[in-house]
């Protein structure tokens, strides 16, 4: 049976372990009882449970402007600004010129912001697209996300009781552990809608 589109790869794990469980000997295509006229999407004998779950496909991002999903639009800044958080205090090092310091403490406090802004508007694409809320990758990057805002918050709220001197040595370790953090939730978030297809539009429109 063809593929649907929204049909996404975390489906294949399970499908494999099911096809352990169920014996080799079974010719391919061939239905071991497995069940049929659902209307679901099978690959030979076996399915996805989880592809019983009503509106498992609708995968379709609702929290979108004309079609435009906002979270894919608002990460941006978070990211961008952890990163000019790190430099700055690499320039703070490097120079001692105040101005690193202080450019570091507004960068911080706007990717916290931005960042809690952006975790928003996931977290309803989350609870309320069925598709997406069906599959534990889409929790996964929350999980992850979570933690993110979490250094991010804890990065800037330091620096706010002294930025010059938050940024040698605690400062500058918290930066670069928001750049690997945001590093794995940026990558993370893009398998979710290029690998497993969330958040993307149905009509290709
Ligand atoms: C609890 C918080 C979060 C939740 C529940 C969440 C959820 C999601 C979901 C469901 C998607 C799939 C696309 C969509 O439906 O819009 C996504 C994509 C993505 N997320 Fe998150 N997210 C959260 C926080 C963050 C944060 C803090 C960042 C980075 C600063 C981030 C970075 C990304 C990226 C880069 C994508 C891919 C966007 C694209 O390429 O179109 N997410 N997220």
């Amino acid at each position: 049976m063809a593929k649907d589109k929204n049909e996404t790869q975390d489906d294949q794990p399970q499908q494999e372990g099911q096809a352990q469980n169920k014996g080799d000997d079974a010719a391919p295509g061939v239905d071991q009882g497995g069940k049929q006229g659902h209307g679901k999407e099978q690959e030979g004998p076996y399915e996805d449970p989880i592809a019983d779950l009503p509106g498992f496909h609708q995968t379709s991002s609702t929290i979108a402007i004309a079609g435009h999903p906002l979270h894919a639009m608002s990460v941006a800044f978070p990211i961008a600004l952890t990163f000019c958080t790190f430099g700055a205090d690499l320039f703070y090092w490097w120079t001692g010129d105040s101005f690193w310091a202080r450019a570091a403490l507004w960068a911080a406090g706007m990717a916290f912001l931005i960042g809690v802004a952006a975790a928003f508007t996931g977290t309803l694409e989350l609870l309320f697209v069925p598709g997406i809320r069906a599959r534990a990758a889409a929790w996964t990057h929350a999980g992850i996300a979570v933690v993110l805002l979490s250094i991010l918050g804890a990065n800037w709220g330091y620096r706010l009781y002294g930025y010059e001197e938050a940024v040698l040595p605690y400062g500058i370790l918290l930066s670069g552990f928001s750049v690997f953090m945001v590093g794995a939730t940026g990558w993370h978030g893009g398998k979710l809608v290029f690998d497993y297809h969330l958040g993307t539009s149905e009509t290709g429109s």
